[in-house]
C-alpha cells in the first residue's frame, strides 16, 4: 500500500477515535500541511475513506509540494511577467508573500481578494529610497526581485524608469535597507551581463540594461546579504497581462519543460518565465545556491516541475561542472 495513505489512515483511525462528536471540524496535519477535515460520516471506516479521498484529492489539486509557512516572502516586480508567476506559486504553497507594488491596486486585480495574513501589499518604488522605509521588510525572511523595464526606449521608460534607474538605483536601494537576518534574497538578472561589449550583447546594450544589471548584482555580492542570482535567457511564456491567480496557475511552458542551469554567462537560449519563477522560489531551500550565480534556460522536453529534489540536482550539476 501507498505509504502516504497507510500514514493516513493511521491518523485518520487516530483522530477518529479521540473525537467526542462526528460532527467536529478537527485539524489534520501530514508533511507540514494544515487541512480542515469535515466529519461527513458516522462510521469511523467511512471516515477513514473520505479522509484518504480528501487528501489525495488536495494533493493532484496542489500540483506543487507544500513549502515551509514560516517563511514571509517579499516580492518586488510582481504585478511582472516572472513576479505575476512567483506570487501565485508562492500562494498555492501557502506561503506568506508581502508585494512592494508602485501600484498597489493591481494586486487585487491579479491575485483577488486574498486574507491579509496570506497576501500584504505596500506602495513603493525602487527608484526612491524614501518609499522604502525599513518597516516593510519587518518579517520578511526571504526576498525575490524580478523588478525590470524594457532594454530599449518604449513607455515603460515614462517618469524616467529607465534600465539605469530600475536595474541599478532600484537594486541599490533595496538591496541597502536589508536587514542582516534575511535569510535569502533572489535576484532576477539575466544572461549576457559579463559579456555587455561583445556582439550580439553589445546590441541588447545599447541603453545600458545588461551594464546596469550587472552594477546591481555587484552591490547585491558585495553586500554581505546571502543571495541567489538568477540569469535567465530571453523570457518566454506570458508576460500574463488580464490575468488572474487561477488563470495564472494553470499556465504551461508547453513543450519547453526541461531546464538546463549552467554558471559563467555561458548559456544563451531562452527561459520560460514559469521556469524562472520555479527556479526563483526553489534556490530558497537549496542551502548551497547561497552566494551563486545561475544561467537559465528552458528546452524541449520533461522538466522539473515543482520536484524540489530534481531541482537541487539541477542546481548541484551546475556548480559542480
Ligand atoms: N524580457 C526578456 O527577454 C528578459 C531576458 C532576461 C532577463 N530579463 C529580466 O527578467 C526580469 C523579469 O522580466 P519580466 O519580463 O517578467 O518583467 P516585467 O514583466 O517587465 O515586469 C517588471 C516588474 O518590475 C516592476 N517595476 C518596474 N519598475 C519599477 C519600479 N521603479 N519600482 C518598483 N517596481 C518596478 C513592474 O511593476 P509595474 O507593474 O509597476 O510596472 C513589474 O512588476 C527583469 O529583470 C528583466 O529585465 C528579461
Amino acid at each position: 500500500m501507498d505509504m502516504v495513505v497507510l500514514v493516513m489512515m493511521k491518523v485518520g483511525v487516530c483522530i477518529v477515535n479521540r473525537m467526542k462528536s462526528k460532527k467536529d471540524e478537527v485539524a489534520f496535519a501530514s508533511n507540514g500541511v494544515s487541512k480542515k477535515v469535515k466529519l461527513l460520516f458516522t462510521t469511523n471506516y467511512k471516515f477513514v475513506l473520505r479522509l484518504i479521498v480528501e487528501m489525495n484529492v488536495y494533493q493532484e489539486a496542489s500540483k506543487y509540494p507544500s513549502a515551509s509557512t514560516s517563511k514571509l516572502v517579499l516580492v518586488v516586480g510582481g504585478t511582472g511577467g516572472v513576479g505575476q508567476i512567483v506570487v501565485a506559486s508562492l500562494l498555492n504553497r501557502d506561503i506568506k508573500v508581502r508585494l512592494l507594488l508602485r501600484d498597489p491596486e493591481k494586486a487585487t486585480k491579479l491575485f483577488g481578494e486574498q486574507d491579509e495574513e496570506k497576501l500584504q501589499v505596500c506602495k513603493g518604488d525602487t527608484r526612491n529610497q524614501e518609499d522604502l522605509d525599513p518597516s516593510i521588510l519587518e518579517g520578511v525572511t526571504h526576498v525575490i526581485c524580478c523588478t525590470g523595464t524594457t532594454a530599449f526606449p518604449s513607455r515603460r521608460w515614462d517618469g524616467d524608469n529607465t534600465p539605469e534607474r530600475v536595474d541599478w538605483d532600484g537594486v541599490r536601494n533595496l538591496v541597502s535597507i536589508l536587514p542582516s537576518t534575511l535569510k535569502r534574497f533572489v535576484l532576477v538578472s539575466s544572461v549576457g551581463v559579463t559579456k555587455s561589449n561583445e556582439l550580439p550583447w553589445s546590441i541588447m546594450n545599447l541603453f545600458g540594461v545588461l551594464k546596469y544589471k550587472k552594477m546591481g548584482e555587484d552591490f547585491l555580492c558585495d553586500s554581505g546579504i546571502p543571495y541567489t542570482i538568477i540569469r535567465p535567457g530571453r523570457l518566454t511564456d506570458g508576460p500574463y497581462t488580464s490575468y488572474d491567480l487561477n488563470t495564472l496557475l494553470r499556465a504551461t511552458a508547453g513543450e519547453r519543460r526541461a531546464v538546463l542551469i549552467d554558471q559563467g554567462d555561458k548559456l544563451v537560449g531562452e527561459a520560460s518565465r514559469l521556469v524562472v519563477a520555479e527556479a526563483c522560489i526553489q534556490s530558497l531551500d537549496i542551502d548551497f545556491t547561497e552566494g551563486e550565480i545561475f544561467e537559465i534556460n528552458s528546452v524541449q522536453g520533461d522538466g522539473p516541475g515543482s520536484d524540489p529534489q530534481k531541482w537541487k540536482e539541477l542546481f548541484d550539476a551546475a556548480r559542480t561542472k
